[in-house]
């Protein structure tokens, strides 16, 4: 199994609308940093509209849509205000993600085993309205098998666990959670639908991710935008999209 293409980057901007909104101020600007980040070589922008609006906000979604046609990956908790929010936008790509407010970031995998139904009628009305649709999933089987009996495009798998386990360097439980998201990201792929990557990647665990052939997409919010603290957001999009072109 081989992509020939390239790695695709999402890079996830929500991190700048919550440096924005800590001081209730107008900058830095999302539109700012998505036209850097895309000129830097990524993709796509995505962005996390939370029921909390705790970073990005409606007039945020409503901006990057509008000037940056067929670029943005939306995620969002699945519930009929976000769906409406969503199918009122149009964006390239729709990512269900689970939701809790108390959260301080998305802390698993959608449960599609508990909610098949009210999930197959989202990703029904996205899919009709010509969105891509995506599931971010643990790596787990039974929720993979129903995510794509639902007839979903992509899975995006949540690597959190795999990225700390590799950081704190316990290298046999990190090739175990790697192993796990191979096995796994084969059967997707395998299966026609395409698999993603996201949560907690850096540069060198994305270096290892990408080994798994079978991955398409990669979505990298936190650790992109910190780094530009100190490389520059140019600087940073652009280490990590050669490191994504080295596979
Ligand atoms: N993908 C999904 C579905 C997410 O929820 C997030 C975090 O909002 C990311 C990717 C990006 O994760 P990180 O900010 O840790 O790179």
């Amino acid at each position: 199994m081989s992509n020939l293409n390239r790695v695709r980057l999402g890079v996830n901007i929500d991190h700048v609308a919550t440096l924005r909104n800590a001081r209730k101020e107008s900058f830095p600007d999302p539109i700012k940093a998505s036209q850097i980040v895309l000129s830097a070589g990524a993709d796509t922008i995505t962005a996390h509209l939370r029921e909390d609006r705790r970073h990005i906000n409606d007039n945020d979604i409503k901006n990057i849509t509008n000037r940056f046609s067929n670029k943005l990956n939306l995620e969002i908790a699945g519930t009929e205000e976000m769906v409406e929010i969503a199918l009122k936008y149009s964006p390239f790509s729709c990512c269900i993600v689970p939701e809790k407010r108390e959260e301080i970031t998305t802390e698993g995998g959608l449960d599609v085993v508990s909610n098949f139904k009210v999930l197959s009628g989202i990703v029904k009305k996205l899919k009709d309205s010509g969105i891509r649709t995506s599931f971010f999933l643990d790596p787990d089987k039974n929720q993979l098998e129903k995510s794509i009996n639902i007839g979903i495009d992509c899975i995006e798998f949540h690597v959190g666990k795999f990225c700390k386990l590799l950081n704190l360097k316990k290298i046999d439980e990190a090739n175990d959670e790697f192993n796990k998201i191979k096995n796994l990201s084969n059967i997707t792929f395998n299966s026609g639908v395409e698999v993603h990557a996201g949560h907690g990647l850096d540069y060198e665990t994305t270096k290892k991710i990408i080994e798994i052939q079978s991955i398409e997409e990669v979505n990298i919010g936190f650790f992109l935008i910190s780094q530009s603290i100190f490389e520059g957001l140019e600087g940073s999009v652009k280490k990590m999209v050669d490191i994504l072109r080295e596979r």
